[in-house]
């Protein structure tokens, strides 16, 4: 295929992306519709999807299949059986979008054997306008790509795909309005996804987000409340509420303290579990650490990113906070949450990162003892600023600065779990092993899985388990009768 080829579509551009309004977003609960010719289109076919990256792309995830129900499709998890794949991708690093790449190449048989099978790409991915030009040239057995803001369009760009046999790009660069009437499928029975806003303004300067998923705006307090109560009467006992940085919610709704009100009023729903994720230092304030204290309900967990220990590097990293305004929450939290689990993520060998820089980063996690770190090799991303940036440490150093932070945070978490030795925790169950029935899984309060024999437990009950053993990702331990 050449250039001109690719002319007749309309590629997403990452400059339009990073642009900003200043008015409000709308909020809109009659945009979703299923065309009358798209109607049934689903009936007797089968999809597989399948989600990569972070919990909004789940909960995207989770809609896309109530789209999918609606039009008449069955799930499938097997590919062969497949007459609409999609993919639901993450585009926060590199690694991750060439595994999709190459999944997408072992599709090319399926194609081949199956000429009506469809083969979708959607996500953070396809807001890229690189690698929507790389499909289009290399990627023939792709028919259909649409982006995160284009998700309540499917049943239109399904039809079409289907009808014009051509290939259907859609993505909007930007974000239109806040979309409330779409249909979901949830994936796990009694924990709830609940996204609180969308996008992003931070701007981290390595990070690709701010421009797939847009502008931050956030839902109205009234809508997610509803969504939570309505939960509720389904039984469910844990809500996380999501949101790329949850402590900036209602800013764009001009509140003051947004997260901690909306925290407060979600506590009061009387729902038995509320988690959030994730946190960015720079917004977290007093009020809501102070709700997070008030409440049981509120769990005692935080994610909370570093990204790195060196001020330095901080500052290159757009993050707007130094180590020491980051050691100051971590205190303030640990001492109004008695007992807080702490996690974090942490990203190595950002530009020019030296051996100081790094130590630095090491150093705070002996401060924090978490429990435990997400951890990755800076990936450098195209249409970010730190992209520009000029980086003369060798690939080998990078990965040697990650197998020594993961041998640091691989034993605090150990460290952090023994602490449960001996104690009775609750847990929500997730249900039965696969391998042994008799055993069953879920988290305490902190987020901590617990592997445990008993009887008579159902999923979703939440129990007491007395911890007999830690390992340095999991509990074990046995059902306590009551
Ligand atoms: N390279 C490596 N890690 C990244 N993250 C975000 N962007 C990049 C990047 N370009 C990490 C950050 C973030 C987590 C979700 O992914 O640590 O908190
Ligand atoms: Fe990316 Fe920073 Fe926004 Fe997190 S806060 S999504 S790391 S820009």
């Amino acid at each position: 295929m050449t250039m001109n080829k690719l002319d007749k579509f309309d590629l997403p551009s990452l400059d339009e992306a990073r642009k900003r309004k200043k008015e409000r977003f709308k909020v809109r609960k009659d945009l979703f519709k299923i065309p009358d010719l798209a109607k049934d289109i689903g009936k007797g076919r089968h999809y597989y999807l399948r989600t990569y990256g972070c919990q909004a792309n789940v909960r995207d995830s989770e809609n896309i299949a109530g789209i999918l129900k609606e039009l008449g499709y069955d799930e499938t998890l097997d590919l062969n059986n497949a007459d609409l794949i999609l993919l639901n991708t993450c585009a926060v690093r590199q690694n991750a979008e060439e595994k999709v790449l190459g999944e997408i190449g072992n599709l090319k048989k399926l194609k081949r054997q199956n000429p009506e099978l469809i083969i979708s790409l959607c996500g953070c991915m396809a807001q890229e306008e690189g690698i929507v030009k790389t499909i289009l040239r290399k990627y023939p057995q792709v028919d259909l790509i649409f982006g995160t803001h284009n998700i309540y369009h499917l049943p239109e760009l399904l039809y079409r795909t289907m009808l014009e046999k051509e290939r259907v790009v859609e993505v909007f660069s930007k974000p239109g309005e806040i979309i409330e009437d779409l249909p979901s499928k949830r994936f796990t029975p009694f924990k709830a996804w609940v996204n609180i806003m969308y996008g992003c303004d931070k701007f981290c300067s390595y990070c690709i987000v701010p421009y797939t998923r847009g502008q931050e705006r956030s839902r109205d307090m009234e809508d997610i409340l509803k969504e939570i109560k309505d939960l509720i009467a389904e039984g469910y006992k844990e809500v996380c509420l999501l949101g790329q940085n949850v402590n900036a919610y209602g800013k764009d709704l001009g509140m003051e303290e947004g997260f901690a009100t909306l925290l407060e009023a979600v506590a009061k729903t009387g729902i038995k579990r509320i988690r959030f994720m994730t946190s960015h230092p720079y917004n977290f304030t007093d009020h809501a650490i102070e709700i997070m204290g008030q409440y049981q309900n509120i769990m005692p967990y935080v994610h909370l990113p570093l990204q790195s220990g060196s001020d330095t590097i901080l500052k290159k990293m757009n993050r707007r906070y130094t180590s020491e305004d980051y050691k100051v929450l971590f205190d303030k939290l640990k001492k109004a949450i008695p007992g807080c689990a702490f996690t974090t993520d942490i990203i190595v060998g950002f530009p020019n990162e030296s051996d100081e820089d790094f130590l630095k980063t090491l150093e705070m996690v002996d401060y924090c003892k978490y429990d435990n770190a997400f951890t990755f090799i800076y990936s450098r991303r195209e249409g970010t600023p730190a992209a520009s940036m000029e980086d003369t440490i060798a690939p080998e150093v990078k990965e040697k600065r990650l197998a020594i932070l993961n041998k640091k945070v691989g034993e605090y978490a150990h460290l952090a779990n023994e602490r449960f030795l001996d104690q009775v925790v609750e847990v929500l169950v997730d249900g039965p092993s696969k391998k042994d029935p008799s055993v069953f899984s879920g988290y305490t309060k902190e987020n901590k899985l617990v592997n445990f024999k008993g009887e008579g437990v159902k999923c979703g009950d939440i129990v007491k388990v007395k911890i007999v053993a830690t390992k340095s990702f999991s509990l074990d331990g046995n059902l306590l009768k009551e």
